[in-house]
């Protein structure tokens, strides 16, 4: 695996690239659900590039960059045994200068849900994702469905601005208790851990209700507000896979999202239906 820092001499390193190019962008800190990404992306690729970066940028003043967990040796190796062929490790000056050109996400569909709770934060996202994908220039570029808001507004910046890399929404991956996986887990004390259980269980509670034909949003909505409490709901929702309001569950085209906070700790989650 060859490990490169320097966005140029990636770039330069890519120049001449004919194969399929798989790209899994993630800040570290992997896991389980990183591993199945890039599995996926070596299925299907000839090349995978997997790329590590806290972008600075989609932190909030007062949120968790500054201690968000950093495992760069174990990162390395987990690249390795899973078969990567080059790991994209720049800096933040790599990547960022003082006078930016900078890009805006959607006015509705940025500032709603996770964009509601953190203004500004997919304009970090879209902003560095974009430089990535400009770096990488992959074939496919691979994202995990537990960020639904972050994968649909990657796949909104492909189409509106025509870029031509194909955008993969993969599973989520949940640990044997149902908790979906994420880097931020580690910060849930043993306590809290169980309380998070909450979160996927209230998802189970709309898929039951659905799967009794119970379709109406609201009624699935106050079963769920009960299940999660006491923790700190910031929202729970149920919109179509473009994220329009729905009265009633459309199978086949909806999406049960909740994000809630547990102890410190923000834990975002959702089913597709
Ligand atoms: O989902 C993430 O890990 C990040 O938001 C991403 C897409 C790597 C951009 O920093």
């Amino acid at each position: 695996m060859k490990i490169i820092s320097n966005p140029l001499e990636l770039k330069e390193y890519l120049k001449t690239n004919t194969k399929t190019l798989g790209f899994v962008p993630t800040m570290g800190a992997l896991h389980e659900g990183h591993i199945s990404l890039i599995k996926q992306a070596r299925l299907e690729n000839e090349l995978v590039v997997v790329s590590i970066f806290v972008n600075p940028t989609q932190f909030l003043q007062g949120e968790d960059l500054d201690k968000y967990p950093k495992k760069d040796e174990a990162d390395k190796k987990i690249c390795e045994l899973s078969g990567v062929d080059i790991l994209f490790f720049p800096h933040a000056k790599d990547i960022y200068s003082e006078d930016e050109v900078s890009l805006l996400a959607p006015k509705v569909r940025g500032f709603v849900l996770e964009g509601n709770s953190r203004p500004g934060h997919f304009n970090g996202v879209l902003t560095v994702v974009m430089k990535l994908l400009n770096i990488v220039e992959p074939t496919n570029a691979y994202f995990g469905k537990k960020d639904a808001q972050q994968l649909n507004l990657i796949s909104l910046m492909v189409k509106q601005l025509f870029m031509s890399v194909n955008i993969v929404a993969c599973e989520t991956m949940r640990e044997s208790d149902g908790l979906a996986m994420s880097s931020r887990n580690v910060y849930l004390s043993k306590e809290q851990r169980v309380q998070a259980l909450k979160i996927s269980s209230s998802l189970q509670i709309a898929f039951g209700m659905v799967s009794q034909g119970i379709v109406d949003v609201s009624e699935i909505v106050l079963q769920m507000r009960e299940k999660l409490e006491p923790l700190e709901i910031f929202y729970v929702e149920i919109l179509s896979r473009d994220f329009e309001v729905l009265e009633n569950v459309e199978i086949g085209n909806s999406i049960v999202l909740v994000e809630a906070r547990v102890g410190t700790t923000r834990l975002l989650d959702n089913i597709w239906l």
